[in-house]
Order: C-alpha cells, then sequence, then structure tokens
C-alpha cells in the first residue's frame, strides 16, 4: 500500500504536471512555421472572414454566422472535429470540407501561404 506522504506528494504533483503539460501545448501551438501574424491579419481582411466571425483586431469583423475566434490558441477543437493544432488549422483554412465534410464554411481557397500567416496571427489571441 502506498504510504500517506507518497500519495500527498502524488495529489499535489498531479496539477503542477497538469499544467506544465498545457503551457507546453501552448507554446507550442503558437509557433507556425513560416507565418507571418501581420501578414496573417491582412490576408483575413482579404478573404472576408470578418463578414462571418467575430475576430478581435481585425477591423470591421463582426460576423456572426460562424463562432468568435476570440481567445482562439485556447480553443482545444476545431469545429469540434479535430485538436486545434498548427497542422489542422492550416488544412481547416485551405480545405474546411476535408475535415468536416457537411460544414457551413465554404472552401475560400486560401492557399497554403495565407492560411499559415492567418494561423499565426489567430494564434496570437490569447
Ligand atoms: C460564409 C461564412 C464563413 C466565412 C466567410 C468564413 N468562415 Fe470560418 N466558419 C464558418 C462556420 C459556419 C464555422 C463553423 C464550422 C463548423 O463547426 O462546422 C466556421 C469555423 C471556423 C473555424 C473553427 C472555429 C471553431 O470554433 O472551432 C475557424 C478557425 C475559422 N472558421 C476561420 C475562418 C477564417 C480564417 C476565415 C477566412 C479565411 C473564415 N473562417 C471564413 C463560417 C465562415
Amino acid at each position: 500500500m502506498m504510504s500517506l506522504a507518497r500519495r500527498t506528494l502524488l495529489l499535489l504533483a498531479a496539477p503542477l504536471l497538469g499544467a506544465l503539460a498545457l503551457a507546453c501545448q501552448k507554446a507550442q501551438a503558437r509557433q507556425v512555421a513560416g507565418g507571418n501574424p501581420e501578414r496573417g491579419k491582412t490576408a483575413i481582411a482579404t478573404y472576408g472572414c470578418g463578414s462571418c466571425h467575430t475576430i478581435p483586431g481585425v477591423s470591421g469583423a463582426h460576423g456572426k454566422v460562424g463562432p468568435p475566434l476570440t481567445d482562439w490558441s485556447q480553443r482545444v477543437y476545431i469545429a469540434g472535429e479535430v485538436p486545434n493544432s498548427t497542422d489542422y488549422l492550416v488544412r481547416w483554412l485551405e480545405m474546411p470540407q476535408a475535415i468536416e465534410p457537411n460544414t457551413a464554411m465554404p472552401n475560400l481557397r486560401v492557399t497554403e501561404g495565407d492560411a499559415r500567416d492567418i494561423a499565426a496571427y489567430l494564434y496570437s489571441l490569447r
């Protein structure tokens, strides 16, 4: 049987490990290879994402058709389908139907470069 001291230690360590894992995940999610957040912000305006989404920092982006993209770096899933990772987000932006065939978000033919820039901007929202 486990001693009380050991059990107490484990109980204390668990939340710390959880917090550490979350911190790593968040730090990881924010790095988008080849992505530039400033260019991403411009691309979001060019593609008109704001007509459907509320996106902090992008003027006129107050759409209510899709979910708000506020605090995006803290979001756990994309469209409730796949984990919120850089790779999945880039794929979602390039072709949402590849992840959710019946989604209402249209395929806007976002290029991979633009998708990386947009992802970099979205992950800057915390
Ligand atoms: C015509 C409206 C429309 C446009 C334009 C649009 N979206 Fe969406 N978007 C949606 C809808 C609706 C959803 C919800 C999809 C679902 O859950 O199936 C969505 C989902 C998303 C999600 C996942 C949200 C979440 O909470 O999981 C992201 C990220 C996203 N859109 C980003 C963008 C970006 C960036 C653009 C511009 C390149 C864009 N969208 C353009 C309608 C739109």
